[in-house]
């Protein structure tokens, strides 16, 4: 059975290019992005990588830890981190799991026998600090990530868990949001100082309620 939204992200321990490492413990109480990949020193991956390493501040904002799983071993992982940071030029800041013995891959499903007997697919879940998975995307080998709509999305979970409200199509961080369908519009009224934009009953928008 695959993990699906809402269930505890499961705990493991795994070697990786920083050393031997709990999940939970390196989670702490920080959003977590756990994501997988088909193999070392193949070039869509290569991209992937080096992208999530030059966003690596921007997970650190939001205080994220990321975590990449491949099934090759270490001494594979070390030598392509310097590939990646030579061609794609940053420095991978994150911890590679070495899973030989494909033990997270089986945990997470990111193993789907009909696309690959052997390999990860690009598996990738969003974490919360409840444990919980809030996020699960999955793309085949041939087509890379957008991590750039991971930050996106965690910004709209991170927003959606402290206020009641939900983000529409295409939002980005400042963008009006959307006031959620359980709250009355003279509630929403009461609970949005800077203004409820009624379009029907059930579509009202609000400016961002935690930014200036
Ligand atoms: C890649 O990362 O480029 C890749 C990996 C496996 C299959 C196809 C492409």
């Amino acid at each position: 059975m695959s993990l699906r939204l809402g269930d505890v992200a499961p705990n493991f321990q795994a070697k990786t290019t920083a050393g031997d490492l709990d999940f939970y413990e390196y989670l702490g109480n920080s959003w977590g992005v756990l994501f997988s990949h088909p193999a070392d020193f193949t070039p869509v991956c290569t991209t992937e990588l080096g992208k999530t390493a030059s966003l690596q501040d921007e997970f650190a904002k939001r205080n994220v830890k990321v975590l990449a799983v491949s099934v090759d071993p270490l001494d594979k992982h070390h030598g392509w981190i310097k590939d990646i940071n030579e061609t794609q030029n940053v420095s991978v800041g994150f911890p590679i799991i070495a899973d030989e013995d494909r033990q997270v891959a089986n945990l997470y499903g990111m193993i789907h026998p009909n696309a690959s007997e052997t390999f990860t697919v690009r598996s990738l879940f969003v974490i919360g600090p409840d444990k919980k998975v809030k996020l699960t995307i999955t793309y085949p080998a041939s087509t890379g990530r957008n991590f750039v709509e991971v930050l996106r999305v965690i910004d709209s979970l991170q927003l959606t868990a402290n206020h009641s409200v939900a983000t529409p199509a295409d939002w980005k961080h400042g963008e009006d949001v959307i006031v959620v369908p359980a709250v009355s519009t003279d509630d929403a009224i009461k609970k949005f100082p800077k203004g409820v934009k009624i379009v029907k009953p059930y579509l009202r928008y609000t400016p961002q309620p935690d930014i200036e």
